[in-house]
Parts: structure tokens; C-alpha cells; sequence
């Protein structure tokens, strides 16, 4: 029972053994899931051995999770757990108004999502229809493409270009007849970026060939990118009817866990999004958390240093292991290990380090690290040695 805020903190940072056995039942729970998942005959994450400590570079979060404004704004909202989000203090309309000062655009700019995910979910349940089809690429983020599947609807994947980048004028070309184009600018899993003036011209030109066609561009990454030819499609959005840029606080922010993302756009394309929804999709918490976050610049700009950093000298121990790495703008690497995932995976799990799932048509060659803190990547760059050396130097 925790009774003080430090005590809460305790368990924040894994300092109490409350938090001790929250992680015991924690994997236990993830034993049944995993069971659970292989009885489905789907991919689950492979099992640490006993007493391995682990170290999570499979799901592109920020290691460090949010500053400590966050994490205070989070304790401070404990007493209005009762209530929904409308009705505390501040109010979810208070974090739309925070947002749409962010970016200088108006409330009805925006709409929240249960993270970016809902905003992916509902755009293509917006916009898509068993006409209609989805427009996306192969490989990037797969929720638009498994929420056209599940819905029936038609889904047309654009393969990259040679550089590993989405492929304009191929998603272009595949625009004509469809409801939705999903461009992922940084491209999970590739980390690649496009420019400003190529996501502009790439706009325009849907919007010429296919006028009643919405385009999604993902922005997830966004505060990670340091190529100075990148901008944020935001002002696109706001001059372009059908056109939305979804962002999340799962990132840099390091929120993963609170389940906020946003999309803004012209008031009517919001509308037609905010149609699905779900009542009260943001908590008290994620409110509050998020709130505190925009006022902390500071946080977010010390984020991107960091990553830049640690992905640099990540990006060196592929290479110098002959691992060929995709230009990343992202906190992650796409890179070339010419091995299958798997085996890479399981021989990384082995040693407690956890890297990315499998990215067809990639899967029998490259692997997705997401970056962790200086630490976790020496540790894991030990790992990597060990587990790639003797095969990278056998055929010298
Ligand atoms: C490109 C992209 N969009 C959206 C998301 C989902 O983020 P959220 O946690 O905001 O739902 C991810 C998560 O990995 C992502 O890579």
C-alpha cells in the first residue's frame, strides 16, 4: 500500500519491493500472454533466460521515459482519479488549447487520440471503405494496413525506393481510386526521411491526380529528425483539405506508456475524423502528463542530443561488425545484418537483449534496433560482437 508520494516514487523507479513483485506478476502475466500468442500461432518476444537483466530495444521508446515535471504532474492528478477527463482540473479541452498553441493553429485544429494509433485507426476507418482502398508502403508502420484488413477494405503496398525511403512517385501512381495514403515520415522501420519540398510536391500531386483522396502523414518521430531539409508537414495540413499530420507524446516525449497522440488538420477533415472517436480517450493522467510536457522544451531538446549521440555510436558498432544501417532520422536503426531477424533476435535474447520484430520483405536480412541509453547500447554492443563477429569475419 503506498501511502506517501515518495513511496510512489519508490516504485517509479524500481526502488520498492512492491514494484519488485508488480514485476514478478508483471511476467508471469507475460508467460500467459506469450502462451496465449503462440497458441494463436502469432510471433511473441523471445523469453529471457533466469536472471538476465534485460535490455528493451525492440519498440522504439525514449529509455529514459518522461522528465520529472511529467512524472510529478502524473502523482499531483492522483485525487481526481474519479473523474472523467472532462470534468477535472485541467480539463482535456485545456490540452487540446495547449496543443493547438504548440503548433499555432486553433482548438478545432485538433483531436486527441488514445495515443497516435486511434488517430491512424480512425483515419482509416474515415476514409477507406470496400471501394476505397488503403494506400501504404512496404515496410512501414503496420496499423493503418492491419485496420484495413481487419475492416475488409482494400490495401495497396507501395515497396520503398532503393534508398530505403517511401516511394513517392509509386504511392503517387497507386493514389487514383483511393481513400487514404499513409505516408511515415520518418518511416518506421527505416528511420529514412523525406523533405519538406518532396512531401509538398508529393501533396500537390495526389491532390492534382486524386482530389478526393485524404493523406496521413505520420510525424511520430518528428522531434528526433536533424536532416535540415525536413519540416513538418503541419502547415501543409492546415492549407490542404483532406490532409492530416498525426503526432504522438510516445516518443521524445517518453509516454509511451500514458497514450496520448494527436492529429491536426482543417476543422472539417478533424470532424470527419473525430467521428470514430472513442468518448473520454485520454485520462486524467495522460492530461496532465502531457500538459506538462509542452511546458518543458528544455526535456525534449536534451531527448534529441541524446539520441543523436547514442545512435551515432550505435551506427559505429554496425558498421564496424559490416552491419550496413539505412540513413536514420529516427531513435532506431534499420540495418543489414544479412541474417534473418530471428535468428539475430533469439541470439540477442539469449544475452537479454531485446531487438525488433520481424519487417517483411526484410525479415531474412535486416533487423530494427531501437536505442536505448549510452549504457544499455555499450552492454548491448558487447552483445552484438558476440553474437555477430564470428560469421561477419568467417568469409574474410
Ligand atoms: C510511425 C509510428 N506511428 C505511430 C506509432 C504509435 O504510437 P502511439 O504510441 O502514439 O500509438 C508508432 C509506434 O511505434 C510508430 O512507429
Amino acid at each position: 500500500m503506498l501511502r506517501t508520494r515518495r513511496g510512489l516514487f519508490d516504485v517509479l523507479a524500481g526502488r520498492n519491493s512492491t514494484a519488485g513483485a508488480a514485476a514478478m506478476f508483471a511476467a508471469r502475466g507475460h508467460e500467459a500472454y506469450v502462451a496465449e500468442l503462440q497458441a494463436q500461432g502469432r510471433t511473441a518476444r523471445p523469453p529471457l533466460p533466469p536472471g538476465v537483466n534485460e535490455i528493451r530495444i525492440s519498440s522504439n521508446e525514449n529509455p529514459l521515459g518522461p522528465g520529472q515535471k511529467v512524472l510529478d504532474s502524473i502523482v499531483k492528478k492522483f485525487p481526481e482519479a474519479g473523474r472523467y477527463p472532462f470534468n477535472s482540473s485541467p480539463a482535456d479541452s485545456q490540452l487540446v488549447a495547449a496543443i493547438a498553441a504548440h503548433h499555432q493553429v486553433k482548438p478545432e485544429n485538433v483531436v486527441l487520440g488514445a495515443g497516435s494509433q486511434e488517430i491512424l485507426k480512425s483515419a482509416v476507418r474515415a476514409f477507406t471503405s470496400p471501394d476505397r482502398a488503403l494506400v501504404t508502403a512496404l515496410p512501414t508502420f503496420e496499423n493503418p494496413t492491419s485496420t484495413a484488413k481487419g475492416l475488409g477494405h482494400p490495401v495497396k503496398e507501395v515497396p520503398l525506393d532503393s534508398a530505403f525511403r517511401l516511394d513517392v512517385d509509386g504511392m503517387i501512381a497507386a493514389a487514383a481510386g483511393a481513400g487514404l495514403v499513409f505516408f511515415n515520415n520518418p518511416n518506421n522501420p527505416t528511420a529514412t526521411v523525406h523533405g519538406a519540398k518532396t512531401v509538398t510536391d508529393f501533396v500537390q500531386q495526389v491532390r492534382k491526380e486524386a482530389p478526393d483522396v485524404a493523406i496521413l502523414i505520420d510525424e511520430a518521430y518528428h522531434e528526433y529528425v536533424t536532416d535540415p531539409s525536413y519540416q513538418t508537414a503541419v502547415p501543409l495540413a492546415l492549407e490542404t483539405p483532406n490532409v492530416l499530420v498525426a503526432r504522438t507524446f510516445s516518443k521524445a516525449y517518453g509516454m509511451a506508456g500514458m497514450r496520448i497522440g494527436y492529429a491536426i488538420a482543417r476543422p472539417e477533415t478533424i470532424k470527419e475524423l473525430a467521428r470514430y472517436k472513442m468518448p473520454y480517450n485520454i485520462s486524467v493522467f495522460g492530461v496532465a502528463a502531457a500538459l506538462a510536457a509542452l511546458g518543458d522544451p528544455a526535456h525534449i531538446e536534451a531527448e534529441q542530443k541524446r539520441n543523436t549521440e547514442v545512435l551515432r555510436f550505435t551506427q559505429k558498432v554496425l558498421e564496424d561488425l559490416d552491419g550496413k544501417c539505412t540513413a536514420s532520422q529516427g531513435n532506431f536503426l534499420f540495418v543489414d545484418l544479412k541474417r534473418p531477424a530471428k535468428d539475430f533476435r533469439d541470439a540477442c535474447a539469449k544475452h537479454g537483449v531485446m531487438v525488433g520484430r520481424d519487417f517483411p520483405p526484410f525479415e531474412k536480412t535486416h533487423s530494427r534496433i531501437s536505442i536505448g541509453t549510452m549504457q544499455e547500447m555499450t552492454k548491448a554492443a558487447e552483445v552484438f560482437r558476440t553474437v555477430l563477429e564470428p560469421t561477419t569475419t568467417a568469409g574474410r
